[in-house]
C-alpha cells in the first residue's frame, strides 16, 4: 500500500521540470504538452523490457500530441492517428511492437485523452451494473448482481486523480485534497461518486452506478424474478390510482429502478415534478419538470438542497412530486406535500423493512422539526403515505420486492400497518437462485375508496385472486 498519495507531485525529483499535469482536463485552455509522472531515463530500448519501452512510447506520443486538437476529434478519428503515430515513434526509437500492441497502446492513450481511460471498456460494456475502483490497482465491477475483481488496472494514483479531475470538471466542479468528495453524473447519465486523499487511504475512490439502457418495466421485473405477476399487477393499480408510495431497501437493492417502473403508471397529462440530489429517474412523460440539488460551493456557500427544492416544487402547480430519496429534512415537506393534494407522490428511502421505513421518515421529520409532539408527526405520517413497498438485494445477485404494506393508521401511538404481500424463501435451485412465494394479507386495503374512486377496485380484487404464479 502506498501511504503517501503521489498526486500533486511529481515522482522523479530529479525529472526537468515539466508541465504538471499528465493527461489533458478538457476545461484547460492551455495546449501545453504533457508528460506522465513517472518518465523513464531515455535510452535505446530492446525487447528486453516491454512495459518499460510501452511507458516511454506514450510518453512520446503524449508528448506530441495537442490535446486541444484531439478532444476536438471523435475517437473515430483520433483512433487511426494516434495508431500512426504510435507506429513512427517505435520505427524511429527501434521499439519493436506487433500490431496488436500498438492498437491496444492507441486505444489506451484514445481513452486517456477523450474517454474514461481504462474505465472507458467497462463503461461500454452493458453487461456490467456498477464499477468500483479502490485505487490504482483494484477496479470492481458487478455483473449479474454479483461483484468481482476485474482486470483493469491504472498505471498508477496519478492515472486515476487525472480522470477523476476529468469527470469533475465535466460537471463543473473540482476535485483535490481540498475538496476530496464529489458527486457527479457522466455524460451517458451514470451517477459518480469521487472520494480524493487525504479521505481515500489507498488513492482516489470511484463508485459509478452505470445508467441503465434497457428500460426496466414491471414486465422486465417480473421476467428478472423480482416480484410475480401478481404484485406486478397490484402495484400497476396502486401507481395508476394514485397512492402515495414510498419504497424502501437498502444500498444498489432496486429502489430507483422500481421507482422508474413505477412512473409508468403515471399519466401522460399529468404534470410531474421530480427532485433529485443526481438525476438518475428516467420518466417517459411529456410534462415532467426535473430538479437536481446543488452543492455548496468552495466558500461553503450556495448550497441549493432537497428541502428548498421541494418547497419550490410547491409553487410549480405540481400533481405529483417524486423525490428520488428522502435522507434528511425534506421529508416533512413531502409529507405536506402528499397530504395537500399532490397524491400520486413517490420517494425511496434506506431502511430495512417497511416499518423501519416509517419511523426513519418519522425521525427526519422531528430532526427538522424539533417541537412537534410525536403524536402529531405519526398522524401526519399515516395520512400522507399510503403503500411502502420493501426491495431486497439478495445472495444470488437477484432483487426483489419482499414486502408490499399497506398504512392502515393509527392506533393510539403505535401505526397499523398490514402486509399485503410479505415474500418467504421456499429454498434454492440447482443453479444458485433463490426461490420464494408471497404470503398475503387478508381484508380490503385502507385505500380501498380510492381503488372505488378511480373505478380500480374490480381489476384489485381480480389481482388479489389471481393464482398465476
Ligand atoms: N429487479 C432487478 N433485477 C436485476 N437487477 C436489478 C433490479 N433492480 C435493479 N437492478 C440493478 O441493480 C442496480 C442497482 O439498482 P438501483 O440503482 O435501482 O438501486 P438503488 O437501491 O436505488 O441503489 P442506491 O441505494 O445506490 O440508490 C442497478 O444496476 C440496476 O440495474
Ligand atoms: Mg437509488
Amino acid at each position: 500500500m502506498n501511504a503517501t498519495p503521489m498526486f500533486g507531485r511529481r515522482r522523479n525529483e530529479d525529472d526537468p521540470p515539466a508541465p504538471p499535469q499528465s493527461a489533458p482536463a478538457p476545461n484547460r485552455p492551455t495546449s501545453s504538452q504533457h508528460v506522465p509522472q513517472q518518465a523513464p531515463p531515455a535510452q535505446t530500448f530492446t525487447q528486453s523490457s516491454t512495459s518499460d519501452s510501452l511507458a516511454e512510447l506514450r510518453m512520446l506520443a503524449l508528448q506530441q500530441l495537442d490535446p486541444a486538437a484531439a478532444a476536438a476529434l471523435t475517437p473515430e478519428r483520433l483512433g487511426p492517428e494516434i495508431e500512426r503515430l504510435v507506429a513512427e515513434i517505435a520505427t524511429e526509437r527501434r521499439i519493436q511492437l506487433n500490431a496488436r500492441e500498438q492498437r491496444q497502446l492507441a486505444g489506451e492513450l484514445v481513452n486517456d485523452m477523450l474517454g474514461l481511460g481504462p474505465l472507458q471498456p467497462l463503461l461500454d460494456d452493458d453487461g456490467i451494473a456498477d464499477i468500483m475502483v479502490n485505487g490504482p490497482e483494484r477496479v470492481f465491477i458487478e455483473r449479474q448482481g454479483r461483484v468481482t475483481l476485474s482486470n483493469v488496472k491504472f498505471r498508477d494514483a496519478q492515472h486515476v486523480a487525472n480522470i477523476c479531475q476529468r469527470i469533475a470538471s465535466a460537471i463543473g466542479r473540482r476535485i483535490d485534497e481540498s475538496s476530496p468528495m464529489v458527486d457527479a453524473r457522466l455524460m451517458d447519465g451514470s451517477r459518480v461518486n469521487i472520494v480524493f486523499p487525504p479521505l481515500a487511504l489507498d488513492g482516489p475512490y470511484v463508485s459509478i452506478r452505470k445508467f441503465t439502457r434497457k428500460k426496466i418495466d414491471f414486465a422486465r421485473l417480473v421476467a428478472l424474478g423480482s416480484m410475480t405477476p401478481q404484485v406486478a399487477r397490484c402495484l400497476e393499480i396502486a401507481g395508476r390510482a394514485r397512492l402515495n408510495i414510498i419504497i424502501s431497501g437498502g444500498t444498489g437493492s432496486g429502489k430507483t429502478t422500481l421507482l422508474n417502473a413505477l412512473s409508468r403508471m403515471i399519466d401522460p397529462s399529468e404534470r410531474v415534478i421530480t427532485i433529485e440530489d443526481a438525476a438518475e429517474l428516467q420518466l417517459q412523460q411529456p410534462h415532467v419538470v426535473r430538479m437536481e440539488t446543488r452543492p455548496p460551493n468552495l466558500e461553503g456557500k450556495g448550497e441549493i438542497n432537497q428541502r428548498d427544492l421541494v418547497k419550490n416544487a410547491l409553487r410549480m402547480r405540481p400533481e405529483r412530486i417524486i423525490v428520488g430519496e428522502v435522507r434528511g429534512m425534506e421529508a416533512f415537506d413531502m409529507l405536506q406535500a402528499m397530504n395537500t393534494g399532490h397524491d400520486g407522490s413517490m420517494s425511496t428511502i434506506h431502511a430495512n423493512n417497511t416499518r423501519d421505513a416509517l419511523t426513519r421518515v418519522e425521525n427526519m421529520v422531528q430532526m427538522g422539526n424539533m417541537g412537534l409532539p410525536s403524536k402529531a408527526i405519526k398522524t401526519q405520517v399515516v395520512s400522507a403515505v399510503d403503500l411502502i413497498l420493501q426491495v431486497e438485494r439478495h445472495r444470488d445477485g437477484g432483487r426483489r420486492v419482499t414486502q408490499v404494506t399497506d398504512v392502515c393508521g393509527l392506533e393510539g401511538d403505535v401505526v397499523i400497518l398490514n402486509d399485503l404481500f410479505q415474500f418467504e424463501f421456499t429454498g434454492e435451485t440447482p443453479e444458485g437462485r433463490l426461490s420464494g412465494t408471497y404470503k398475503m394479507g387478508r381484508g380490503r386495503p385502507s385505500f380501498w375508496e380510492r381503488l372505488v374512486y378511480f373505478g380500480m377496485d374490480r381489476a384489485w380484487v381480480a389481482a388479489m385472486e389471481e393464482t398465476n404464479w
